[in-house]
């Protein structure tokens, strides 16, 4: 079957569908005076193994790029996709008052001045060896000094490290990606444990408990403990896939939603996600 391809924009913000999705990090680097800031980027990459080396895109107007020049150096933090609300709310605030309103807690890093992100789950500590300019806009390229990550992403199967990093990809229209599942190429996919599957309901719900229960569930997803959810289309009922260290675990985080305080019933099972 022939797949019609149509010419878009060269202007990539008009990519409504992103043809590259990149990976969101925040940038921490400090002024002259040793204070910091941080920044989210997305046009990140790895630029050579000999090195290593890796470059990010900036633009002269930003603190970001003079704090690098002035001080030579930068931390690539790689945040979790719960951390994606506060990281679009960065745009409206600047400096110590865009770390406060994330909530956000600075660490020294190893070998440079730029802080870690501590709720990151990831360090990458630079030292700038290049710029290059295109007009207004800049690659920086930095050499990797130090790198550091969560030991949680260190153990266990792919799945379940990938599933702990949970990166963040830029996708266009404030829109941002995740990872669904680390897949090893030829093989079966690996087991995600730990995953609940509750299925609510049958109940008639009143429109702001509707709300109330969205909310709820919104808040599961910020803190990481929801992979899915959604109502059965022929029916009062709806389906929760959620992650939990135990199944004790996954009742409270139930028990607390809207819905089942409200009195709709609901039926948990452990379950291992296979593909
Ligand atoms: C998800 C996201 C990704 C972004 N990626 C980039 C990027 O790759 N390059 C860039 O120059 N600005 C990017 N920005 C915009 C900057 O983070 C923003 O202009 C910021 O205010 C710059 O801060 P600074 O002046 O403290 O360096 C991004 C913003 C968001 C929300």
């Amino acid at each position: 079957m022939i797949d019609p391809k149509i010419a878009i924009p060269l202007d990539k913000r008009a990519w409504v569908t992103s043809l590259l999705p990149q990976q969101i990090v925040i940038v921490s680097s400090v002024d002259a005076d040793g204070t910091p800031g941080i920044a989210p980027k997305s046009w990140v990459s790895m630029a050579a193994f000999e090195g290593p080396i890796l470059g990010f895109g900036c633009n002269v107007t930003h603190h970001t790029y003079h704090n690098v020049r002035a001080t030579g150096n930068f931390v690539i933090n790689v945040p979790p996709a719960r951390l994606a609300e506060i990281i679009w709310g960065m745009a409206e605030r600047h400096g110590a008052d865009r770390i406060a309103a994330g909530g956000l807690t600075l660490v020294p890093a190893m070998r440079v001045s730029a802080p870690w992100i501590e709720e990151c789950v990831g360090h990458i500590e630079c030292r700038r060896i290049d710029i290059k300019y295109m007009g207004n806009e800049v690659f920086i390229f930095g050499k990797i000094e130090h790198v550091a990550v969560s030991s949680a992403c260190l153990t266990g199967a792919a799945s379940e490290r990938y599933a702990h990093l949970d990166p963040i990809f830029f996708l266009e229209e404030k829109t941002y990606g995740s990872l669904d599942a680390a897949r090893q190429v030829g093989s079966i996919p690996p087991l995600r444990r730990n995953m609940f599957l509750v299925k609510l309901g049958p109940f008639a719900v009143a429109e702001d408990l509707l709300e109330r229960h969205a909310h709820y569930l919104a808040t599961l997803r910020a803190e990481g403990r929801l992979v899915m959810a959604g109502p059965f289309l022929d029916g009062d009922d709806g389906l929760i896939v959620l992650k939990a260290a135990t199944s004790e675990e996954a009742q409270a985080l139930i028990a607390r939603d809207p819905l089942v305080t409200a009195g709709c019933p609901f039926s948990l099972r452990p379950w291992q996600r296979t593909f």
